[in-house]
């Protein structure tokens, strides 16, 4: 699949950027720099990506940048408000991400939280077919859920330690409330993904307040208590982005804005900057540019984001402790 995957980015990448200037009205010679995705993602594809920028450039005597998939999806929130400013706390959800990131003030980006197993688009993906429905499932458990009860069925919430995330327990639950059933109704359909979505939504939500919002003690909220305190250094009114094909999702929209709107500035991109873009990568290109320049003649590709992992320490100090580790095995 990988090796499918590079070769279509061969195939298409041409043809997309002609097509993108030709829309946009665009020469070349208007063009001041070339910005290209270095990762995180499949190896095959951003040689094939990041060679074309470095060739563009190159051709054009055009300077080049590379930059986080990651961080661009936090980083489109700009592109909506472009006075946000760091500190911001990220979520990304997409099929390939369940990140919480903290952007911070030097401009960098730290992973303070991931998924130990699926993402929750692959959750979203996997319950839709689980539950019978095309893929993508994300919009389709979106478009059923609207019809159901969320409170039907009370799926478990992932317990996955600190701000990490889990959703491998609440897609077999899914699997099992489907397998019990001899036949499921119209409506029972629709209760399921309500309640389905709803679990992955509230689980998604909870991680973001126990990262912004620790109890007193510096300790997280149950069922996070006594993993550590990394609520330090978010200013009076914090900043929340919410990135990636997920947040798209309506129920997480609405969701988000009830329970963290008050307490926060929230900032989730519009459905068409939430997907993978190509403006999200120009407006990350951009705070990179003014962080660090151009980049050299060979673009360093990034496979995977270290994360940071925060750790038990008094509030004061929660950024300035952690240790990386790499993912666990799938
Ligand atoms: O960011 P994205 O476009 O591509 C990457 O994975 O990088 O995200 C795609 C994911 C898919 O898993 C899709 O099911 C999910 O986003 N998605 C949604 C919705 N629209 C797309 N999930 C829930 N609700 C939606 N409305
Ligand atoms: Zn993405």
């Amino acid at each position: 699949m990988p090796e499918i995957a590079a070769r279509a980015h061969l195939q298409t990448l041409i043809p997309i950027v002609e097509r993108a200037l030709e829309n946009a009205a665009t020469r070349w010679e208007q063009v001041d720099g070339v910005a290209v995705t270095r990762g995180p993602g499949l190896v095959g594809c951003l040689l094939v990506g990041v060679n074309m920028g470095q060739a563009i450039a190159w051709a054009r005597k055009l300077p080049v940048i590379g930059v986080s998939h990651l961080a661009a999806h936090v980083f489109a929130a700009q592109l909506e408000e472009p006075e946000v400013r760091p500190p911001v706390l990220g979520l990304i959800v997409s099929g390939g991400h369940s990140d919480l990131i903290r952007w911070q003030e030097d401009g960098s980006i730290t992973v303070i939280g991931r998924t130990i197993d699926d993402a929750a688009g692959e959750a979203f993906d996997k319950g839709a077919r689980i539950l019978g429905l095309p893929f993508p499932g994300g919009p389709a458990i979106d478009a059923l859920a609207a019809q159901g009860d969320p409170r039907a069925v009370r799926f478990p919430r992932p317990r996955a330690p600190g701000l990490d995330f889990s959703f491998s327990g609440v897609k077999t639950a899914l699997l099992y409330e489907v397998r019990k059933r001899t036949s499921i109704s119209d409506q029972a359909r629709a209760d399921l993904a309500a309640s389905y979505q709803e679990a992955i939504v509230d689980a998604l939500l909870q991680r973001v307040e126990a990262a912004l919002f620790p109890s007193p003690a510096g300790h997280l909220p149950p069922p996070l208590a006594g993993e550590g305190g990394v609520g330090a250094g978010w200013g009076p009114s914090p900043t929340i982005v919410i990135g990636g094909g997920v947040a798209r999702n309506r129920r997480l929209r609405h969701a988000a804005q009830a329970r963290l709107g008050t307490k926060a500035h929230l900032v989730i991109p519009a459905p068409e900057l939430c997907t993978d873009n190509a403006a999200m990568i120009g407006a990350a290109a951009l705070i990179e540019w003014d962080r660090r320049g151009p980049d050299p003649a060979r673009i360093q590709l990034i496979a995977r984001e270290p994360h940071r992992r925060p750790v038990p320490v008094p509030l004061r100090h929660a950024w300035t402790d952690g240790c990386c580790r790499s993912r666990p095995p799938a």
